[in-house]
């Protein structure tokens, strides 16, 4: 059988990486071509011309990821290229990384946390898992390698089009919800040690990416078994939030984000207009949200040097991007099935601490069991470390829920 003999090729191919081979049974692995090792270097994010054929999440290939400024330890870091849904409905590869925790999975696999990055740009070199120096998510790392420690794999998707071929729709819910997804598809299909209970958590545009993922995972992957979600400051009400940017003076702190929220519109919708909002001094630099980083935007060579009440020109028509923002905003998010808790701090300057209570409180007349946690004098970027604590707490007694208080993780 074809299949068998390129199982056969592929094995040799793994073992001589240093890697263990994926023990599906033949009947499944004939189902579908094989997925390869990747090419070194920025090809790994160009996918081949032809992707897989089977369901979305399908992995496309993968590479050892040893160097990059994303390895966590505690176990295998791997690369991997799979299939979502794309924004237009198309299918697109879509990259991010899974890290396996050493040693043996328990009964039912190991369990599995998808976590969402927070905002690093839209241009392709801002993707996380490339080399990309502005990217910092140092607390994030200490938290998430205290997880791999306690015996759940942790997979970290990088979005769709970020890094990836195509645009990145930055803050359209659906996209990031399916990548979120999709990914744990992806690496449960390399790894099958990895069990189907997940937990969705995500940091500020990845808490924006979780809420929507808990909403969507019943119907888009129904054979994962999420159990709950840890959203960290998740952007929300940004419709609230645009048309205050005058009253809020001169400061330039926001001024990056409000350009990539308005580009990640225009991206997922070609028809709304987005150009003819801005100042002049706005305007200059818009076109650099296709081609900078986050750290470079928000310097004083871009929007950093352009003060909130300078951005959006007086008399422009917001009427349809506040809209599409409405859209996008996890505060009308009508079902999510399992728990979820939300963390903020008190002092947060970009995810405000009265936007999130009115979603947290809408969330709940939606009849979503949601709980809300605020941190006295928390900031939007030391949230992750305050509450890494109660974050953990809750991971763990998601999962002794399951098992009835016997979950012992590998700690
Ligand atoms: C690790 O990555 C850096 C930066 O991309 C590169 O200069 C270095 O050679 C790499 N080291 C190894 C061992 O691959
Ligand atoms: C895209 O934007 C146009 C112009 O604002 C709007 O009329 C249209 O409804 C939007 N399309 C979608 C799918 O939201
Ligand atoms: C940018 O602003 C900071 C803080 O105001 C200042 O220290 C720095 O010199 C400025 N950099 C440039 C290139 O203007
Ligand atoms: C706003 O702040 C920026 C950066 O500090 C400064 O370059 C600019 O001149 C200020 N604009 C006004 C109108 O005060
Ligand atoms: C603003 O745009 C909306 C939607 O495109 C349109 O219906 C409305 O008439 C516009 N308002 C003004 C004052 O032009
Ligand atoms: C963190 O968890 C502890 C223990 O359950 C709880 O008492 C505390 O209120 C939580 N912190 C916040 C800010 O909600």
């Amino acid at each position: 059988m074809v299949a068998s003999s390129a199982r056969g090729l592929l094995a040799a191919g793994l073992a001589a990486v240093g890697f263990s081979v994926n023990t599906r049974s033949s009947d499944e692995a004939s189902c579908t071509a094989p997925y390869a090792l990747g090419p070194d270097g920025l090809d790994f994010y160009t996918p081949p011309s032809t992707l897989p054929d089977g369901d979305h999440g399908s992995l496309i290939w993968y590479r050892p990821y040893d160097n990059g400024s994303a390895t966590m330890t505690g176990g295998a870091n791997t690369l991997l290229l799979y299939t979502q849904v794309g924004i237009h409905g198309n299918t697109v590869a879509t990259s991010g990384y899974m890290v396996v925790p050493d040693g043996d999975a328990p009964d039912g696999g190991w369990p599995v946390v998808t976590f969402a990055h927070g905002t690093t740009g839209i241009a392709d070199q801002c993707a996380p898992t490339i080399d990309d120096p502005s990217y910092d998510e140092d607390t994030k790392t200490v938290l998430l390698e205290s997880w791999i420690k306690k015996g759940y794999a942790v997979v970290r998707t990088d979005y769709e089009g970020l890094g990836t071929p195509g645009d990145h729709p930055y803050l359209i819910g659906p996209s990031e919800g399916r990548a979120v997804l999709d990914i744990v598809r992806a690496a449960r299909q390399f790894e099958p040690s990895l069990g189907s209970r997940v937990v969705i958590s995500g940091h500020s545009q990845g808490g924006h990416a979780a809420l929507w993922a808990a909403s969507m995972a019943a119907e888009y992957t129904p054979e994962l078994e999420v159990l709950g979600t840890i959203a960290f400051a998740p952007a929300n009400s940004l419709e609230t939030e645009v048309p205050l940017l005058s009253a809020v003076g001169n400061i330039t702190s926001l001024s990056g984000t409000v350009a990539l929220i308005v580009r990640g519109l225009a991206i997922a919708n070609a028809s709304l207009d987005t150009t003819s909002i801005w100042t002049p001094d706005a305007l200059q630099y818009y076109p650099e949200t296709l081609t900078e980083c986050s750290t470079f935007l928000d310097g004083n060579s871009s929007f950093g040097s352009v003060g909130a009440n300078d951005l959006i020109a007086s008399g422009a028509n917001l009427t349809d991007i506040l809209a599409q923002l409405k859209e996008n905003d996890p505060t009308y998010i009508t079902s999510i099935p399992q728990p979820v808790l939300v963390l903020q701090g008190s002092d947060d300057t970009t995810v405000y601490p009265f936007t999130t209570a009115a979603m947290v409180k809408n969330l709940k007349a939606n009849g979503i069991d949601i709980t809300e946690q605020i941190y006295d004098g928390a900031t939007h970027l030391s949230i992750i470390d305050v509450a890494a604590a109660n974050a953990t707490a809750y991971l763990e007694a998601t999962f002794n829920t399951l098992f009835n208080g016997e979950w012992v993780p590998n700690n």
